[in-house]
């Protein structure tokens, strides 16, 4: 019955293979040919009685044409098995053939976008970049600022506190002071640092507070140091954040870490010389950026700063609130509710 004339087997198993319809059929084929009491078995059966020298040309033959035909059936079971899928999914509601959304093209957030423009403008100056833990103790956040306890200025950094005893700190730290602290009792002086991170307050959540925020604390110490050198750094960063007409005022203000304390406005970005009432100025002309001052003594005492040459200066400014000054944004809330058509904008 069986014939060793290979062409004539594979020219049969092509006719039965192109007629194939289903993974049954694919399987019927395979056992035809492959399996046990297969056409290729039989054929290798009579290997043995062939002469020797004819065994090998034998051999090798039957091992093309069976790997010819399992790839072949192969082949064929996958394609049919993809078939038999797709027919399934699309009896089912969705229709995996439709085109994907399209992909929006990942951007950074503005305020990443504000953080990282900030920390350039204050590099360029010469100021490198420090971090702290967003977990703080009371000392750093506010006995080293000179801020003991019971004292009012606590009121408006009311907290998140923590009560795991292995924490290493106690509280989520209000304002981005507590990095001055850090950085003053690991290095000695010539300090020049800007702190950019997250700070916590219990707050209730409005268009202008927020329990969660940013800000950029900046500390310069050395000897010397002047009032005119924080006047004259401040107001780089303003003309170089906000626009070359940028002016800056300085007026005078109380922070428990700074003596003498200010804060410090930018002319309006919105009404600049115009007459006509800003609601963004409220009519004043001026918009309020930063609180900054000298550093108090007794910060410099907590530190263990005890050179009666050194001075320095601390600013510290809010990030939603630049942010929100430079784009005209009224609303702090749409930097946190993931409105792609808001975020698209930057
Ligand atoms: N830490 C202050 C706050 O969050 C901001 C501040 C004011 C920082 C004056 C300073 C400073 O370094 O000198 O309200």
């Amino acid at each position: 019955m069986f014939t060793n004339n290979f062409s004539d087997i594979e020219e049969k198993f092509n006719i039965q293979f192109i007629a194939i319809e289903s993974l049954e059929q694919t399987e019927e084929l395979s056992k035809a040919y492959l399996g046990k009491k297969g056409v290729l078995t039989a054929l290798m059966e009579t290997l043995k009685s062939l002469p020797q020298d004819e065994k090998q040309a034998f051999g090798k033959s039957i091992n093309i044409l069976k790997s010819k035909i399992n790839a072949k059936l192969l082949q064929k079971k996958t394609a049919l098995e993809e078939k038999e899928l797709l027919s399934k999914l699309l009896q089912e509601s969705s229709d995996p053939t439709l085109p994907s959304a399209p992909l929006i093209a990942p951007g950074s957030h503005p305020i990443n976008q504000v953080l990282t423009e900030v920390c350039e403008i204050f590099t360029a100056l010469g100021f490198s970049i420090a971090e702290g833990p967003e977990i703080e103790t009371d000392e750093n956040n506010f006995g080293a600022l000179n801020i003991p306890e019971h004292h009012p200025a606590r009121d408006m950094h009311d907290t998140f506190y923590i009560t795991n005893p292995n924490s290493t700190g106690n509280l989520l730290r209000t304002h981005t002071s507590p990095v001055q602290v850090r950085v003053m009792r690991s290095q000695n002086p010539p300090i020049r640092i800007i702190a950019p991170g997250k700070v916590y307050r219990h707050e209730a959540v409005d268009a202008t507070h927020s329990s969660v925020f940013h800000q950029v604390e900046g500390l310069v110490v050395d000897e010397g140091i002047s009032f005119a050198d924080l006047k004259g750094t401040l107001d780089i960063f303003a003309r170089n954040f906000f626009g070359e007409k940028i002016k800056t005022r300085f007026r005078p203000s109380y922070f428990p870490f700074v003596e003498p304390g200010a804060e410090v406005d930018i002319t309006c970005t919105v009404c600049a010389n115009t007459k006509t009432y800003c609601p963004v100025c409220k009519g004043t002309g001026w918009i309020e950026m930063l609180g900054a001052g000298m550093v108090h003594p007794n910060v410099f005492k907590a530190v263990g700063y005890l050179d009666p040459k050194l001075t320095g200066f601390a600013f510290g400014m809010g990030i939603e609130r630049i942010c929100m000054i430079r784009y005209g944004i009224s609303d702090m809330r749409l930097f946190y509710e993931n409105n792609v058509d808001f975020l698209k904008q930057f």
